[in-house]
This record gives structure tokens, sequence and C-alpha cells, in this order.
């Protein structure tokens, strides 16, 4: 039994682990706490859908979880991990009085065995029953019950609970396993999450059994990831389910930095490297998404990507950036902000009130298509609504922004690290005084500038770890008066200083383009930023299904009246040339087509030939490129991908 000696600072807690301790400690939610274009984004979701979806939704309002007789598996707990985080961050009363009043119900209706919510969990708008004690939906809440402890130390309830909830998982797995649930056999990752969290505050030894248990009867992500074989998109569940479910995916990633914890080697501490560097190459999207409509869906720019992917993975790449530190330079932190800042807002309507259920890169057109383009879904997966096609994600996207607050800020031991970069502010005590740090920043809109203010009322000597992006060039870092220092890119800056300082940041937000294998296409990135040709577009209601038999009343379809077929003539040796970028101030919508906080301007040709494949409902197949035009020259405006509903991000190029 291997021992080390790790400490958790913010809550003041030191003890000895047989689990490797994370390079970098989390923090609990409501530590970070945003500011400038942040919180105005954290408000744009509390007042969005998020504030009424437990009165107006009947799968979280009438949920079984709180007694009710809608859906009682999942979508409760998904909609709880995200509630803890955004009552928190936004301290509004009436968000808070509601995940108080939830964490209560399900506290006191805790069975006298451990199950946490009920032991046959009813199906979606109450249709039919989940099999009894099905582990997945008690993975789910634990990850909620976790976060509100963490909240909330005073309240002494919840680490009991969490604890019974373990025992009762641990039991059951014995007599009834993971086998018998396809669900929880593939998403026991979470579960993990939650045994090391335990762990890490009581080093009891039947922890480390249940984390053996979980690993030995779930599915081997390691493997998956490590002798990756899903090449091509997947056509159908018969050839592929579970493994190939870009949910399950987004989850499991951080999979192999949870196991690391447990068994100190190296190939697990690479997992997550590898899954993301095999999901790139054979499904990877600009906007840092792989396809996945609902399975793998290959390279090309009209696949699908589910939003519950895009928020799981997220939060699967912020486990791992704490638990591998600096170990893999600045790789999850960068990709984390990527699918932050493109591929979440993307999928939603600026307000924040409807979401897609599945986005894609190219997107011209969300219509109930006479045929199906995608692999496991209907033909309305891509509209916009409240819960347009499965809700699973009207449910789980709630977790996206929070999670993104609670990283954007960790410790090592008594340094500060800056994982993420976005206005907040953070709290704490180092050496016995109480330091504040607050980050004050319009990246990554405006330009790469972050000014961090240290103020104490005494003066200490810290150190704070600065992430520098892989794809920035001469970043630097500039303490008060000094001379700026040059900071290495894809790395972890440590800059010394006392308190009651300034550091100013400079990460210049690089033009870039990424050659796609797909058709040799091109994408434009400024920064962390994907840019695409935003199209104007017009909303119609559709009554998508008869209400009560459907997950919601009405959804919108969209289309756009603009031309969208362009290639771009682009000198890939001046950039600086080819692409101008503007820019303006970021509005109180930080993502929205109606303010651009930063355009760029190219040139382009019209390809006749690229046009609607009107039974999709959707680009036809892109040229390969290079093409010919005999169209005349055109200028066009790029706006970043996160802003846009209707747009083109992966282009042809012009000979
Ligand atoms: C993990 O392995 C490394 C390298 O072999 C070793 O230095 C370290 O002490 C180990 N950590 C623990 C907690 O056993
Ligand atoms: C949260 O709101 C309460 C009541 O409105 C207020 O007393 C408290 O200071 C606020 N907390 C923070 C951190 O702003
Ligand atoms: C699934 O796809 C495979 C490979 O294309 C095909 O052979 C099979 O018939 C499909 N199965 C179903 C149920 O559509
Ligand atoms: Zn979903």
């Amino acid at each position: 039994m291997r021992s080390a000696f790790a400490c958790l600072f913010f809550v003041g807690l030191c003890l000895v682990t047989g689990l490797v301790p994370p390079e970098f400690e989390t923090l609990p939610v409501g530590a970070v706490i945003p500011e400038g274009w942040l919180r105005d984004q954290v408000f744009v979701q509390a007042n969005g859908y998020s504030r009424n979806i437990d009165v107006d939704w009947p799968d979280v309002a009438s949920s079984g979880w709180l007694g009710g007789w809608a859906e009682g598996w999942e979508r409760f707990p998904y909609y709880l991990d995200g509630l803890v985080g955004l009552a928190v961050q936004t301290n509004d009363s009436e968000l808070l009085h509601k995940l108080h009043t939830h964490v209560e119900y399900i506290l006191s209706h805790q069975t006298t065995e451990g199950w946490l919510g009920p032991v046959k969990g009813r199906g979606n708008f109450g249709r039919g029953y989940f099999p009894e004690y099905d582990f997945w939906p008690q993975f789910c809440i634990l990850k909620s019950m976790i976060q509100y402890a963490e909240a909330f130390p005073e309240d002494s309830r919840l680490e009991p609970a969490i604890k019974k909830s373990l025992q009762i998982i641990s039991k059951r797995l014995d007599v009834h396993g993971l086998e018998h649930y396809d669900w929880a056999r593939h998403r026991w990752g979470d579960a993990l999450l939650v045994v090391q969290w335990y762990y890490d505050r009581h080093d009891e030894e039947w922890l480390l059994d249940l984390a053996n248990k979980l690993q030995k009867q779930g599915y081997d992500w390691v493997d998956h990831f490590h002798n990756f074989k899903w090449h091509e998109r997947v056509p159908n569940m018969s050839v592929c389910h579970q493994p190939c479910h870009g949910v399950n995916n987004g989850q499991s990633i951080k999979i192999g930095s949870l196991l690391w914890r447990i068994h100190n080697q190296t190939s697990y501490l690479d997992n997550p490297k590898e899954a993301m560097y095999n999901l790139d190459k054979y499904h990877g999207m600009p906007s840092g998404i792989f396809s996945n409509d609902e399975l793998y869906a290959g390279l090309g720019p009209r696949q699908g990507a589910e939003l519950c992917t895009v928020v799981e993975y997220m939060f699967s790449l912020e486990v791992s950036a704490a638990i591998s530190g600096d170990k893999y330079g600045s790789l999850f932190g960068d990709r984390i902000e990527k699918l932050a800042f493109n591929a979440l807002p993307s999928t939603f309507d600026p307000s924040m009130n409807y979401h897609q259920y599945v986005q894609q890169v190219n997107q011209v057109a969300c219509k109930v298509a006479p045929k199906i383009l995608w692999s496991n879904i209907g033909n309305h997966a891509n509209l916009y609504g409240k819960a347009p096609h499965f809700g699973c994600c009207t449910a789980n996207y709630h977790q996206g922004w929070p999670k993104f607050v609670k990283h954007v800020w960790m410790r090592k031991q008594q340094r500060v690290v800056v994982v993420l970069y976005a206005p907040s502010s953070y709290a704490t005590i180092i050496d016995g005084v109480k330091v504040n740090f607050k980050m004050t920043t319009d990246y990554p809109f405006i330009d790469g500038k972050v000014f961090i203010q240290v103020t104490s009322e005494k003066n200490i000597p810290i150190e704070v770890m600065l992430r520098i992006p892989e794809w920035t060039d001469g970043a630097t870092v500039t303490v008060n008066q000094d001379a700026p220092v040059p900071a290495k890119s894809n790395s972890y800056h440590s800059v010394k200083l006392n308190t009651n300082s300034r550091i100013v940041l400079d990460i210049p937000l690089t033009i870039r383009i990424q050659e796609h294998e797909y058709k040799n296409s091109i994408s434009i990135h400024r920064g962390p930023l994907l840019f695409s040709l935003g199209l104007q577009y017009a909303k119609k209601r559709i009554d998508n299904c008869k209400k009560g038999e459907c997950d919601d009343e009405f959804d919108f379809e969209i289309t756009t009246p603009q031309p969208w077929n362009y290639a771009l003539a682009i000198n890939k040796n001046n950039l600086q040339e080819s692409i101008k970028f503007f820019t303006k101030s970021i509005d109180k919508i930080p993502f929205s087509h109606k303010s651009i906080p930063v355009f760029g301007v190219v040139k382009g040709k019209k390809i006749k030939s690229w046009v609607i494949d009107t039974e999709l409902q959707t680009t036809a197949v892109m040229p390969q490129s290079p093409v010919q035009s005999d169209e005349q020259d055109e200028e066009l405006t790029l706006v970043p991908f996160g802003s846009t509903n209707a747009r083109i991000a992966m282009f042809p190029v012009l000979e």
C-alpha cells in the first residue's frame, strides 16, 4: 500500500492518502467569482431556461427524484449538477432556494440502506420503468452532492449521505453488477471521481476496493482510447453502440487521469491525451468537439455533435487539467477554452432559452428533413428548442458554464494557478494571510491582455502559475514596473511576486488556419476563437409533436436567405494580409449574432455547384479543394463561431 502526503489547502485538510495527489487542487464551487463578461454570461444562463426548467419541464419539475410522476433517472441529477454552481456563483436567492430545497428533498428521502432517489426510476415523461437499482443515476447525483458538500461545508449531512450511497453501490455491485446496466457500465468514471473525492477526506480501505470493482466491471475506456479502432463514421447501433456513443466518450475521457491516482502508471495519465488525439484525428471538428450524432460521425462538417458531449468533455478535461497539472503543457486548458468559447455557445440561441440536440460546424438550415443525416437520431435533431429531440441535453447543459467558472483558478500547494482566462476573482489564504486575486480581461474577444491584481493587508511573497497557450507566440509577463519577461507557449509560466502587485500577461491572439484532411478544407482561428461566415436567419416555430407525447411543445426551424457557398482566397504564407481583424466591444450578451465583439474580413468567391441537399436539408458535400470559380471576388465577414446559429466554418479554398 503506497502512501503520500496530500494537502487540500482550501478546506484546511492535510492527510495521508493512498492515492497519488492531483498536481493541482480544484477549488470548491463559490471560490471563483465570475466578473466582467463571464459574469454576464453566467447571468444569461441564469435568466434563460435554467431558471424555470424545474417549474416548466415535467422531467425535472415532476421528476421521480422529487416524488413526481415523470422521469426518475438521469435528468434531475444532470440538472442539479449544473444548478449547484449556477446558484452559488450568481448568489441569486431564488436559485439558491431551489438548490437547497432540492438537496433537502433528496437527503431526506435517502433509503436506510443508502440509496439516493428512486430505486426504480420511471422513463422519460413517465413512460415505463428503468431496471431497479440502476447505478447510473446514483453516480450522476453524487457529482452534485460533492459540489454541494464543498460549497456548504457547514452542512454536516452531506458526507455521511455520500458515504452511505457509496456503501450501497459497493454492496450492490457484488450482487447485481455493472454488466446488467449498460449505461452505468460505460459511465463509471463519475463514480470513480466521487470515490476518490471521499477517500481524499476519509482514507478508508473499502473505498479502494470499490474503485477496483468499478474498474473491473466497467468498460475498459483506457484500452478503447489507446487502441482506438473507430476510424470511420459509425452508421448505426448494431455496429457499435455504447463505446461509440458521444456522451459516454465525453464522460470517460477523465478516467485515465483518475486511474493514475490509483495505479501511478504513466500509461493511465497519458490516456486523456491519447483520447483527444484519436478523437480529433478521426472525428475532430474545428470547434474543439468530435462529431457524434450520437455515434462517432467522421470528419465531415455537416455531421452533428451533441450538447451533452460538449459539457461532459469540458468537465472531463477540467478533471484531467487538475490531476495532471502542467505535465502536458497547456493542452487541457487550451481545449477547455476552445470548447467553452466555440462549441458550447454556438448551440444555444443568445438568450440561452433554446438549444439544439446536435450542432453542425457548417450549419445552414435546421429543418425537419425528409432523410436522416445522423447515425442514431431523428430527422429533427438539429432544431432549436427547449427540449428538441431527446431531453438529456436540456437537463445536462446547465453544468457547462458553472464548471468552467469553477476551474478558472486552481492551487498547487501555496501557489495559485490560472488554468483558464476569463474575468473573475478569487480570494484565499496564503501563509495565514488573506489574499485577493482579481483578473480583468477582454480575452478571448478583443485582445490577449490579462491583468491580475493581487492584494492583501500584509505584504507577503507569493507565486502564480500562468497557463501559456500552445497556439500563442511571443507571450510576455510583466510584474509592476519590471521589464516584460518572455513566457514559453504550451507551458505554465511561474511568476514570483509580492502581494499588492499587478501582473500583466500579454498572450498574442495569433491568427491561424487549420488545414483539414476533410476535402482539403480550412478553418480560421484567432486565439482560442474559431471564426465563421455568420448567416442571418429566419426562425419558424413548428409544432414538432403533440403535447405529452414528446419532450416539448414546439421547436424552431432555422433557414438562411443568405448565400453561404463560398471558397476563400487565402495566402497561407501571409495570413495577416489575407485576413484582417477588427474589434468592437463586448456586449451584455457576449455570444450573440446581434452584437459581435470581433470580426475578420476575407476575400472569397461563390462555388456554384455547392448547393443545399434538399433531402437532408443541409449543405451538399463540400467540393475537394483547391477549387476554381469564375464568380466575382467578394469581401466576407467572419464572426466568432460561438456567436452564430447559422454559419459556415469549414471552407473550401480557391486555387
Ligand atoms: C509514483 O511513482 C513515482 C515514479 O515512479 C514515484 O516517484 C512516486 O513516489 C509514486 N507516488 C506514489 C504516491 O506512490
Ligand atoms: C449573497 O447574497 C446575500 C443576500 O443577498 C448577501 O448577504 C451576501 O453578501 C452575498 N454574498 C456574496 C458573496 O456576494
Ligand atoms: C448497420 O450498418 C451496417 C454497416 O453499414 C449494415 O450492414 C447494417 O445493415 C446496418 N444495420 C441496421 C439495423 O441498419
Ligand atoms: Zn444530451
